[in-house]
């Protein structure tokens, strides 16, 4: 259900408002954490934009006392669109059959690809939009979504093109990464793909819509020399680089996606000591998927040591059929602040600023400050509920730049919404 939009609105209230704490951060990590600030009071804007001080009248005025208001969740890992569910392999994972045996046996991702090739466009594209709908309701103003189920050149530009319409139809802001080495698809060798993909970067740019590569850097998938390959594409295209690594075998994945330039590595389950000492000062996000590990009874990445090191740390769902059928952040927040120890503070910051900028986008949205988007979520309780009652969506209303798009139903009447 959502409002019709306001020009201008004012936040009345509030008992909490999450604040970087200086503006013009491009991201929070080391003392900036814990140096964020919860401040209640009022909060406003004008033509989606948000403003210096409070507001005095404003087109829709809103009470909000006792809720907290945040920045909107970014969900910069997932791999949305793609076709049906794998409920079997999660049966059979629950047995105890590993992720890798499955992949083998010709499940895993291949098993998506098939689904993927056998589904109409307007299937795809009606999945995709049901599970923008459920995320926007639980908070995520902006997305990212991969490719990697099209195992070949004309599957992955479908894919790519089906992103970029999916893109039209959802009120977040979306971004399409073409994660163009996930499985080595059948009758190719590893090597032999990589060089398909370098063959297909020409048509992969020329649509225009995709801002990163990515890889899955695995012994079932490709390898570390694959991983430096991407990223020469990657330099060569003017995209950032995305990876997938250090999952389930350690391959020594990091300071090669260090060197390849990479934005983010991504799952660090079994990350190293080396790795974290690597990453603590570097301008490339550490993307933790809790979900992943939670579900797959994975290896746990070391999120605690991490945050303290100072290295960028950031949460997203991983949201795909296989390893996270998850797209809830308030659920990843619970996750993350369990299975690491994460304060909320932290697991904030690794949901807004932070994963902006893991998609470029923190000079635009991510955090409440001046100037910035107004992608705003008001929750019906304070930060430190999110984690505590987990499981418990405490999204009442979202704001994408400035308009109400989703209100909880025992919202509606407040902002004169009619169903
Ligand atoms: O991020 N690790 C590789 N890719 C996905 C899983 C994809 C799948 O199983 O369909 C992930 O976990
Ligand atoms: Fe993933």
């Amino acid at each position: 259900m959502s409002a019709p939009g306001a020009r201008s609105v004012a936040l009345r209230g509030a008992g909490q408002i999450l604040r970087p704490p200086r503006v013009g951060l491009p991201w929070l990590r080391g003392a900036d954490l814990a140096a964020q600030t919860l401040t209640g009071g009022d909060l406003g804007w004008s033509d989606g934009v948000l403003s210096e001080g409070p507001l005095r009248s404003a087109d829709l005025e809103l009470d909000v006392p006792g809720c907290a208001v945040v920045p909107g969740f970014v969900d910069c890992h997932t791999h949305l669109p793609f076709a049906g569910w794998r409920a079997d392999e999660y049966a059979q994972r629950l047995a105890g059959v590993p992720y890798n045996e499955i992949a083998a046996g010709g499940g895993g991702i291949r098993a998506s690809a098939r689904a993927l090739a056998a589904a109409s466009d307007q299937q795809v594209l009606a999945q995709a939009r049901d599970m923008a709908v459920e995320m926007l309701a639980a908070g995520t103003t902006t997305f990212e979504m991969k490719s990697g189920y099209g195992l070949s050149r004309e599957g992955e530009i479908r894919a790519l093109r089906l992103a970029a319409a999916f893109a039209l139809s959802v009120p977040q802001t979306t971004l399409s990464t073409a994660l163009l080495a996930h499985a080595v698809p059948d009758g190719y060798d590893a090597a032999g793909w990589m060089h398909e993909v370098g063959e297909m970067m020409g048509e992969v740019l020329d649509l225009g819509s995709v801002s990163a590569l990515d890889i899955f850097v695995e012994t079932i998938a490709f390898s570390v020399s694959d991983l430096a390959a991407m990223g020469a594409l990657a330099r060569a295209g003017g995209l950032m680089l995305r990876t997938h690594v250090e999952q389930f075998e350690r391959l020594g994945s990091v300071p090669v996606a260090l060197t390849a330039g990479a934005r983010s590595v991504d799952h660090l389950s079994v990350a190293s000591d080396d790795d974290v000492a690597l990453l603590a000062d570097a301008a490339c996000a550490a993307v933790l998927l809790p979900a992943a590990e939670f579900l797959g009874a994975e290896h746990r990445a070391p999120g605690r040591v991490l945050a303290d090191a100072g290295a960028l740390v950031v949460l997203a769902t991983d949201a795909n059929p296989g390893t996270a059928p998850v797209v809830s952040m308030p659920v990843v927040i619970g996750l993350a602040a369990r299975l690491y120890g994460l304060s909320p503070m932290e697991t904030l910051a690794a949901c807004t600023l932070n994963a902006a900028w893991t998609l470029g986008l923190e000079a635009t949205l991510g955090s409440i400050e001046p100037g910035k988007r107004a992608d705003v979520l008001v929750l019906d309780s304070p930060v430190e509920s999110i984690a505590y009652r987990f499981g418990r969506n405490p999204v009442a209303v979202a704001f994408v730049g400035g308009d109400p798009v989703y209100v909880r139903d025992d919202w509606a009447d407040r902002l004169g919404v009619h169903s």
